[in-house]
């Protein structure tokens, strides 16, 4: 609830109980923002996700949380920032005793093969000083059945395998994304690339990579400390980087 919410969250919270999306209130709203401020609503009538896909988003006990925060080295340095805040959601779900979680590069949290939590980073500025990041969360807490109905892919949720309390979820996830990202402006991604690769849903296992025009086949090697996918091909380890990229078990 708001109070709750806004006494355990050590940084500015904008609180909503329905608005069109929680990305798009920081996104129109950077001149007043400070880094490490939040938004946090109970419904989202146009929820988004990568590509204009559609984030469900249901009232209901579901969590739809942004996080603002600006970056001196501009853009450039923001690549593979999903990757961190994925390291982020899966030790916040884990000390919370939840296991069986797993990431699926460059931006999706799954639970026992299904997509649990959903992670849209939206930027503006320049690409090598001064921009401005929204970085933003969705995590299905309680589906309900017509909402779930609606979705084109597998989905989880935390029913029935130890249902945090949404608060104390939204505060643990809040402290964890603000050590994770001082940790990341410091270190850079090499802080996480181990972190990454023990929780990577793909690691060692043939996959297919759906670029724009092309399918490329190869064992998931991890991430390199700028974000890329690695992939073995013939022997060799190639990288890919991320944007329009879907990855798939072969
Ligand atoms: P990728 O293209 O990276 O493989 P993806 O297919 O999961 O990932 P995204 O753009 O990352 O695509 O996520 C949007 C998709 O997530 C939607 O098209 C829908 O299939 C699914 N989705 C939408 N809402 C939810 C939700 N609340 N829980 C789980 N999945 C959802
Ligand atoms: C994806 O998997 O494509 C990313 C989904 C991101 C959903 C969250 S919910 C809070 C924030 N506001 C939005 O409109 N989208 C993100």
């Amino acid at each position: 609830d708001e109070a709750r919410l806004k006494q355990g969250i050590d940084r500015r919270c904008f609180y909503f109980d329905d608005i069109a999306s929680t990305n798009g209130f920081m996104l129109t709203h950077t001149d007043e923002l400070e880094s490490g401020d939040v938004c946090i609503a109970e419904h989202q009538s146009a929820g988004r996700g990568r590509r204009g896909r559609r984030w469900a988003s249901p009232y209901g006990s579901h969590l739809y949380f942004s996080l603002f925060w600006r970056l001196e080295e501009g853009m450039n340095k923001a690549m593979g920032l999903s990757l961190v805040v994925g390291c982020s959601l899966a030790k916040v779900l884990a000390d919370m005793g939840i296991s069986g979680v797993g990431l699926k590069w460059p931006n999706d949290v799954y639970l026992d093969g299904k997509k649990l939590a959903g992670i849209l980073i939206e930027m503006k500025g320049q690409a090598d000083s001064n921009c401005e990041l929204i970085i933003g969360i969705g995590v299905n807490l309680a589906m309900p059945d017509a909402a779930g109905a609606d979705i084109d892919q597998p989905w989880a949720d935390l029913q029935g395998v130890g249902m945090p309390d949404k608060t104390d979820f939204a505060v643990r996830l809040q402290r964890q994304l603000q050590q994770d990202l001082s940790l990341f402006e410091e270190q850079g991604l090499n802080a996480f690339v181990e972190r990454w690769q023990t929780a990577d849903l793909y690691l060692g296992k043939q996959v297919n990579l759906l670029l724009a025009d092309k399918v490329q086949s190869g064992i998931c090697r991890g991430i390199d400390n700028q974000g890329a996918l690695l992939l073995e091909q013939d022997g060799q380890v190639v990288s890919y980087i991320g944007g329009e990229i879907s990855l798939r078990l072969a």
